[in-house]
């Protein structure tokens, strides 16, 4: 018996789902023992030549001749957005039809909605697609990681920040010039707003965190900050003390609640993190079991995430011919989890913190500065001040690092040093991480 899949989407996406089905045909017929046919593909556009060999009658324009064919087993969403693709979805399930997205913005806005539809109708979802494109970190995190406490999560999930950073960095460019030849080479959208303001890395972290807590999490309440201020100065400056700018997702696993943010931060430059350059994804994951995991690989582009896309149609084709009768339910927890977990409030986070200020170069005006730090509790562990002012007036940078300190006291503080007078433009402020140094022997894991 063939499993048939209809494909809802003949874009990128789309495409590249259908062209490894059919390039790769045999060798997925090898391993899972029957072929997977595409039996039907929609697309409002049918005429454009996706550059894959489908025998043409098979598209259509209008969606509902796969929602509605009792031969068709899997439906892949991969149209995007948020109110048609939703409506396709839940029609597909109450058909009782499988589905399969890579709407990484449906699952992190609709979640909820649609985790319990298909609970409701019995159907199976997959969205390996939805984050980190070719890497399949959604696989890893409910099935090769299902024995672990997830403890924490840290991530290179937006392909197009980590390119920009990384041309201000080698280049020394600033931000709008790296942008504007990204477009123009079309590895960036035009403009690439929800890529660069960190939206599209808190969806991916909002369903990275639903499966480590095991219930659909806002991805609203998750803290996002862009790289749109970072200057090739505080790339310069970071590198200096030692670290390297990454646009981070990051998620922690306390006790009673979640730290859950999206936001440029400065990690050690020797760390393997660092190092992913270019337009590369990389995920570091800590079980409390199996410890330190990476996952590295190509976050987005036709054929990767194409290849994410076939992988949950090979894996609900393996269910469908093995006639199995349990389904993993779409988030992995088969039981009620604990949902008293709270996502963290920035305003309580503990970290370390870079400061930038632009301040008149004059007598007293450090003393100023350090004052209010101390008088919010916050320690330095180090201040330069770089270059001597050519003008009465002019501004000069001074940068800090400091101890570990709250972000609600932060806040106050850089609020009450930018309105001083002699500070002449807006703090930058980039967290500061230490990340794990890890040992293959490290005690935590070797015990016993
Ligand atoms: N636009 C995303 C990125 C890829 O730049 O990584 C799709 O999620």
């Amino acid at each position: 018996m063939a499993v048939n899949v209809g494909i809802i989407g003949f874009g990128t996406v789309g495409a590249g789902t259908a062209e490894v089905l059919i390039r790769n045909r045999d060798l997925i017929k090898k391993r899972i023992g029957e072929e997977i046919k595409i039996k039907r593909i929609a697309d409002l556009d049918i005429e454009r030549d996706r550059g894959v060999p489908i025998d043409r009658s098979i598209l259509t324009k209008d969606a509902m001749e796969i929602i509605e064919d009792p031969d068709i087993h899997i439906v892949a969403e991969l149209i995007g957005g948020t109110t048609t693709a939703k409506e396709l979805i839940i029609s597909a399930m109450q058909k009782g039809k499988h589905v399969v997205t890579a709407n990484k913005a449906l699952l992190a806005e609709h979640g909820k909605e649609i985790y319990e539809s298909a609970r409701r109708y019995g159907v199976w979802l997959g969205f390996e697609a939805s984050v980190a494109g070719g890497i399949p970190i959604i696989g890893v995190l409910k099935k090769g990681l299902a024995a672990n406490k997830i403890c924490s999560v840290l991530g290179i999930l937006n392909g197009t920040s980590n390119y920009i950073l990384t041309r201000m960095k080698k280049q020394g460019l600033t931000y709008k010039e790296v942008v504007s030849e990204a477009v123009q080479l079309g590895i960036a959208e035009d403009p690439p707003t929800l890529d660069v303001d960190g939206t599209d890395a808190a969806h991916k972290l909002a369903i990275i965190v639903a499966l480590m807590v095991g219930f659909p999490v806002d991805y609203r309440d998750i803290y996002k900050e862009g790289i749109t201020e970072i200057t090739p100065d505080d790339i310069r400056f970071s590198d200096e003390f030692g670290y390297t700018i990454k646009l981070l997702a990051i998620a922690r696993h306390h006790e009673n609640r979640v730290e859950a943010r999206v936001h440029p931060a400065m990690i050690p430059k020797e760390s393997i993190l660092a190092n992913v350059d270019e337009v590369f994804n990389a995920i570091y994951v800590e079980g409390d079991f199996v410890g330190p995991n990476l996952y590295y690989g190509l976050g987005a582009g036709r054929k990767p995430t194409g290849s994410a896309v076939a992988s949950d149609i090979i894996s609900l084709a393996r269910y469908i011919i093995g006639g199995q009768s349990h389904l993993t339910s779409p988030l992995g927890f088969n039981c009620a989890p604990d949902e008293a977990l709270r996502i963290q409030p920035m305003e309580e986070l503990k970290s370390r913190y870079y400061f930038r200020v632009s301040a008149v170069d004059r007598p007293g005006v450090l003393s100023s500065i350090s004052g209010i730090l101390g008088k919010h509790g916050i320690s330095i562990e180090s201040v330069i001040q770089k270059g001597r002012r050519k003008k009465e007036n002019d501004s000069v940078p001074i940068v800090m690092l400091t101890h570990e300190a709250v972000e609600r006291d932060v806040r106050r503080a850089i609020s009450e040093i930018d309105k001083l007078d002699v500070v002449k433009d807006k703090t930058v402020v980039i967290r500061v991480l230490t990340l794990p140094r890890l040992k293959p022997w490290d005690s935590r894991f070797n015990e016993g």
